[in-house]
């Protein structure tokens, strides 16, 4: 049983994690992609579930996020709402339906918001997209934020490893950290940088910082639900957490099933009519 004190039934919203940060109470953010598994992580508590493009990766086997779709997405996300009470929805554009042009933008997140009834958006990038962003905001959608590693970007980098070690690098996504604050939106991820770089930025802007591989000083942290539940168990990076080995329990829930089959045991007469 949880031992988290959060407060059940209040719907989380983008300003009360801007409030959270004031306080300092940390905000949990958590990956889902369909509705049964939404509805488990909501009642547990969690702040935030993002319907991560790393639905390419652990739902669609791709070997990166590039594969994913509008239409795709809006339907994991429609699938999360449908589950959630609590927590605030965030929904990853995918790659290719906003970095080229404004109002490609605004359209596609439209079509999230009016289809999937999530309550904001998520895109990688800083001041590549700071118009797209703009346009977004314009129309009252929330955005957050995603620098260091953004994954989307794979094809660039060449490479998963931790990014920003340079001080070129990690002075530009300082300089985008804070661009991103003063257009509006609401908070940032910040993936696989250096835990000091990530501790900087998080002090430097008020709106809250989620991390995954960046360290305990941002405002909150985020993984891959399949990845923290061991259902995923050929990725294991350093910053990976593991809370449960989910596929150990599958593996024998579904061979000890198989054995019943064959065997005659199942179903017996009580599970008979
Ligand atoms: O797609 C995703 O799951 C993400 C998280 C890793 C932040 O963007």
């Amino acid at each position: 049983m949880s031992t988290n004190t959060v407060d059940k039934d209040r719907k989380v919203t983008t300003m009360r994690l801007i409030e959270m940060k004031r306080r300092g109470e940390k905000i949990a953010m958590l990956t889902a992609y369909d509705y049964s598994m939404a509805k488990l992580i909501d009642e547990a508590g969690m702040d935030v579930i993002l319907v991560g493009d790393s639905a390419s990766n652990v739902m669609a086997g791709n070997t990166t996020t590039l594969p994913m779709t509008l239409d795709q997405m809006i339907y994991h996300a429609k699938s999360v709402v449908k589950g959630t009470q609590r927590a605030l929805v965030v929904c990853d554009m995918p790659f290719g339906t906003y970095q080229g042009n404004p109002i490609e933008a605004l359209t596609s997140a439209v079509r999230i918001m009016k289809e999937s009834h999530a309550e904001a958006v998520k895109m990688e990038g800083g001041a590549e997209i700071r118009e797209s962003i703009e346009r977004i905001l314009s129309a009252g959608i929330p955005v957050m934020g995603h620098l260091g590693l953004t994954p989307q970007s794979i094809n660039k980098f060449g490479t998963y490893a931790v990014r920003a070690k340079e001080d070129e690098e990690a002075e530009k996504l300082i300089a985008d950290a804070k661009m991103l604050e003063e257009i509006g939106c609401f908070a940032l991820v910040l993936e696989k940088i250096p835990a000091a770089l990530a501790k900087r930025v998080s002090e430097a802007i008020s709106i809250p910082t989620i991390g995954i591989g960046a360290g305990n000083g941002t405002d909150g942290q985020v993984l891959v639900m399949h990845d923290m539940l061991g259902i995923n168990k050929g990725f294991s990076p350093k910053f990976l957490r593991r809370y449960a080995d989910l596929s150990t329990v599958i593996n024998s829930a579904v061979s000890h099933y198989i054995d019943d089959v064959k065997t005659g045991d199942f179903p017996n007469p009580s599970e008979s009519y």
